[in-house]
């Protein structure tokens, strides 16, 4: 049979001809495609945008149980990405992360992920019942860099932990660095265990040459992609990948059910639909582009005085087998900054706002929504900052910091010991205690330093002094902390 043509766009199409049909609709959303909405943001968004916002009427599928153009796009998808199947998400890879473990695992499995894995696969053990092994990532305590697992740390995992039932990889990281999939693929299947890839970070992967392999193409079971993080799909939309016959589809297709919504914003559908055409068509084209624009970015950073830019001089190194080269990783700590400040005054005194900001590095993304007008900004703006004085008064965050980064002593703490499952203490009572007076308690929430959303205490775990100083120094350092009810940390909740 004649492969299906990627210039098709089925879903939007089926959108435009329901606008261009000029039905009476009697149907959500109550705004009737703009014209019970204010002015105010009817104006600002535009008629078009809001006469695609419909709801799954005749003609339009359903996303919870697909027959029409939603099936249609989707097997454009995998098509595209070299998948058996491809399902669209309208919650990020949150829901896909949560419905791919959740498929895999039965109550009382045991999932071999690494420490770094996102707050979204922390959710997934809570809801699945099963109990986490944590494989702890490399680090680069000098950049105060997460990196990927190794494939030695899976098999080694793996021979201490024959019960394992899959094994979850993130790969992409924050950072750019991407796991050596196809060995760890080859060590995981050969022990007859399930390969699952969180892919956020790497929609963009699987169509151009000199990107990392993609997961699908390697032979994971099952991945997912942020097709929103780095791609031209809009927010919340993302996709999940599998290859093979591992996956349970039938399994697959309740699970999403449970994460989806019933009125699925169909211009999220839209836009993954017309963002595969993209790909699929000009894709590599494109990424030619978006590679030039991030060398040339790295290039001139890296001849700023006390800038430095990681990139491919980082392969080889552990837990980086490849690297994401339009991730731009601007480590800033030799300026004197933190990342925290120099984000805030990138954004506040150059006008330019980052993707993340850590205790280090500042991180941008150049995609294919970059030209050489905005990349000339990100870097006169880094110039600027690299040349201003540091000021100590306004900026300066606490002496005990300062101190640690000089001694270079300011480390992730180690994994806390795990009493009870993530679940468990999810559910239980809990009681409030004084965060710095927490030590040995068993933590009841989820502490997360966000970005870049790795949980530094999880539901069930011992919480240690190691663990309580370094929180206290990421909060005073500036860090957004996800998770507690208490998000400053004066207070934490404890198993009883
Ligand atoms: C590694 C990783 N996985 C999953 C997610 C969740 O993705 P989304 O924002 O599309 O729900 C993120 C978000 O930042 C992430 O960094």
């Amino acid at each position: 049979m004649p492969r299906p043509s990627q210039h098709k766009t089925p879903y939007f199409d089926a959108l435009r001809d329901y606008v261009d049909s000029g039905t009476h609709s009697f149907h959500t959303p109550g705004h009737k495609q703009g014209v019970g909405m204010h002015k105010r943001l009817r104006d600002f968004i535009g008629d078009n945008v809001l006469s695609i916002d419909l709801t799954q009427i005749r003609g339009l599928d359903d996303l919870n149980q697909p027959e029409g153009p939603i099936l249609e796009a989707m097997r454009l998808a995998a098509l595209a990405y070299g998948a058996d199947y491809s399902y669209f998400l309208v919650n990020g890879s949150t829901a896909g992360n949560q419905a791919m473990l959740m498929t895999a695992l039965r109550p009382d499995d045991a999932v071999l992920l690494p420490r770094n894995s996102h707050k979204s696969a922390t959710s997934a053990l809570i809801m699945s019942a099963t109990r986490p092994i944590y494989m702890a990532p490399e680090v680069d305590h000098d950049l105060h860099v997460d990196h990927a697992v190794t494939p030695e740390t899976v098999e080694r995992s793996l021979d201490e932990h024959p019960e394992a039932k899959a094994v979850f990889v993130t790969s992409p990281t924050y950072y750019g660095a991407t796991a050596d999939l196809k060995a760890i693929e080859q060590i995981v299947h050969g022990r007859g265990k399930l390969l699952l890839v969180d892919e956020a970070w790497g929609p963009h992967l699987h169509f151009h040459p000199e990107l990392p392999p993609s997961a699908t193409s390697v032979g994971a079971d099952a991945c997912v992609n942020s097709t929103h993080k780095l791609l031209a799909g809009m927010s919340q939309a993302s996709m999940l990948h599998t290859v093979g016959p591992r996956i349970d589809q039938g399994r697959l297709r309740s699970t999403l059910r449970i994460f989806q919504s019933t009125s699925p914003q169909l211009v999220l559908l839209a836009s993954l639909d017309v963002c595969r055409m993209q790909m699929a068509t000009e894709g590599r084209a494109l990424l030619t582009g978006a590679l030039a624009l991030a060398r040339d970015v790295r290039r001139r950073l890296n001849e700023i005085p006390g800038v430095y830019c990681m990139g491919p001089d980082q392969i080889g190194k552990p837990g980086v087998a490849g690297y994401d080269e339009t991730r731009i990783v601007i480590t800033v700590k030799d300026l004197g900054y933190t990342g925290y400040e120099a984000e805030r005054i990138l954004r506040l005194r150059y006008n330019v706002q980052v993707e993340l900001a850590d205790l280090f590095n500042v991180v941008a993304l150049v995609t294919l929504g970059d030209t050489k007008e905005s990349i000339d900004a990100l870097v006169n703006a880094v110039q600027e900052l690299a040349r201003e004085d540091r000021p100590i008064d306004i900026y300066s965050p606490t002496g005990v910091l300062e101190k640690r980064l000089k001694r270079g002593s300011y480390k992730i703490p180690p994994i806390p010991e795990l009493v009870v499952t993530p679940r468990e203490a999810f559910l239980r009572d809990y009681v409030e205690v004084p965060f710095k007076k927490s030590a040995g308690r068993v933590c009841a929430e989820v502490v997360t330093p966000y970005p870049p959303g790795i949980p530094i205490l999880c539901p069930g775990e011992r919480i240690t002094q190691e663990t309580i100083e370094y929180l206290r120094l990421e909060l005073k350092a500036g860090v957004h902390i996800q998770g507690p009810v208490d998000k400053k940390l004066g207070m934490i909740r404890v198993l009883p």
